[in-house]
Order: structure tokens, then sequence, then C-alpha cells
């Protein structure tokens, strides 16, 4: 396991990424009955940037930092959210964040180090379970949740070469198990052939009612570049499809350069 998030973290792909889940977040908590969220691949929690692999990497540079001043009006909450939390927040910090008195999170970090630090960073929090353990494993131990409704965000490294295989496997045995759930994978975007497969199994697959929200910086041509990234959205909550294009509109205005290939936007890939 060598990917470490810290080196990573607040870049542009986090940016796509959070600013999708504090939309999920919210769209959920219009309901008032209590929701469980399961984070399989949570990473540490949250980051500094002005020092250690953040510093090291700066890039950050090119993703939240652009975001701030001021940020774009769809971007207003998950811009506020960051700046409320002081440190750069990762996943398990925004869910937390975002939690009401009766919801629930759990998180999954296999690394030792980094699942460490999150029971650190979480440490007597009545609310949330932080497992060392196999995230995808914890799709099948941890669902169907009890509260009956919530959020999975599956999150991997993209390290292993059958990753996206993995993803797949991963959403087919958590949907199994929590039809009624919202999932949220993210995907790197390197170059469009990996992508094209993914997208074309999940549309031979058992599932039913998929988006997929992606933001591409650059024409994806080149392998070994993060050249824009996704997320595969399974039943997506009401007003997905109307209000999630305007978010993507306004991440790619303030961190795009104009370079040949970038857009943004909505595709459906499976039908309710
Ligand atoms: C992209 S990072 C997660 C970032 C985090 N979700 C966020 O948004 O702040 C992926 C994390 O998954 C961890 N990881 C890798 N394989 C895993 C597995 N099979 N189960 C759980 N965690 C895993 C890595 O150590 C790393 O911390």
């Amino acid at each position: 396991m060598n990917y470490r998030h810290a080196y990573h973290a607040g870049n542009f792909a986090d940016c796509v990424k959070h600013a999708i889940l504090v939309w999920l977040l919210r769209a959920l908590a219009h309901k008032p009955a209590p929701m469980f969220v399961l984070d399989t691949h949570a990473g540490v929690g949250r980051y500094r940037l002005d020092e250690g692999p953040a510093a090291h990497t700066m890039e950050w540079r090119n993703g939240i930092a652009r975001l701030l001043d001021p940020p774009p009006g769809p971007l207003a909450d998950y811009v506020g959210l960051v700046r409320d939390q002081g440190l750069y927040p990762g996943s398990p910090a925004i869910i937390r964040a975002l939690m009401r008195a009766d919801d629930r999170l759990a998180c999954c970090e296999l690394h030792p180090e980094d699942a460490l630090a999150l029971r650190r960073y979480f440490l007597r929090d009545r609310r949330v379970a932080v497992h060392h353990r196999d995230g995808y494993e914890a799709l099948g131990a941890l669902l169907p949740p009890q509260a009956g409704r919530g959020l999975v965000l599956i999150d991997p490294p993209y390290e292993a070469t059958d990753e996206f295989e993995r993803l797949l496997a991963g959403l087919r045995r958590g949907h199994a198990r929590f039809r009624s759930g919202v999932f949220a994978a993210w995907y790197p975007i390197k170059h469009r052939a990996p992508v094209r497969a993914f997208h074309a199994a999940i549309r031979e697959s058992v599932l039913r009612d998929v988006v997929a929200a992606e933001l591409v910086l650059r024409e994806p041509i080149e392998p070994a570049r993060l050249n824009g990234c996704g997320m595969v959205v399974i039943n997506p909550p009401y007003r997905f499809e109307q209000e999630v294009p305007a978010l993507l509109a306004a991440l790619l205005g303030q961190l795009g350069a104009h370079e040949p290939g970038e857009g943004c936007g909505l595709l459906r890939l499976a039908d309710e």
C-alpha cells in the first residue's frame, strides 16, 4: 500500500469528489429520518496543506486554493464547510460535519498508520466507528444498515490494476444488500478506454438508476496523468440531475485552464 492521500489532499479531484459529497449529504438530510454513511476508503480524516506531504506536492494550489475567493454560488456550501474546518477536510470530516444527532458514520481504512490516525481523530465520538479493514469486504459486512437509509462512499486509490473490476464487484455486492442506498464511487480519468469499459460493465450489470458525473481538464490521452475524474452515483437523490451540472460547471470554471478537450457533465448509465 503505497498510496497516501496526504500528498493529494485538496487537489482538483478532491474538490470534485467533495463538492458532490456535500450535495449528496444535504440531499439525504432533507428527510428527517436518521441516515447511515459508510466511507469504505476513508484516509486520515483531515489534512494540513501548509506543511508535510501536501505542502511538498502543492496539488491543492490547482484545487481548493482556486475556489476560495469568492466561491461561485453552487460551490459556496462546500467551500464554506472547508473554511469552517481549518484543516482541509477529507471525506470523514465532511460527513461528520453534516451529520445530525441520530446519523451514524462507519469509516474503513486499510493502511495501519492512517487507520490509527483516523481512530485518534474520532476518539470518543459515539456517532463514528472506525474500522481497520478492507472497505470492499465491509460492503458485505456492514450493510444493510439499521437506519434503512443512507450513503455509501467508495473512494479507492486505484493502485491495483484491477481496481475498476473490484469496484464494480463491490458496488454489486453492496447494492444487493442495500438496494435503497445511495452509492457514490469516485474514479480517475487518465485515458478513456478503462472508463468506457467500466461504464459498459455497469450498463450490462444488474445495477439500475445509475448516473456518472464527470469533469475533464484536458483531452485524456496521457495515461500517466490524472486528466479528469468522475463519480458514479446509484440511486441519485431527487434533483441530482438538475443541480449537479451547475456544480460541475462552476468547478470547471475555476479549475480548468481552457485546455483542448476540457468539459464536464452527467451521463445516465442505467435507467430506474
Ligand atoms: C483516495 S484515498 C481516500 C480519501 C478519502 N476518501 C477522502 O476523500 O478524504 C484512498 C484510501 O484508501 C485506503 N485503502 C486502500 N485500499 C483499501 C481497502 N481495500 N480498504 C480500505 N481502505 C483502503 C488508502 O490507504 C487511502 O487512505
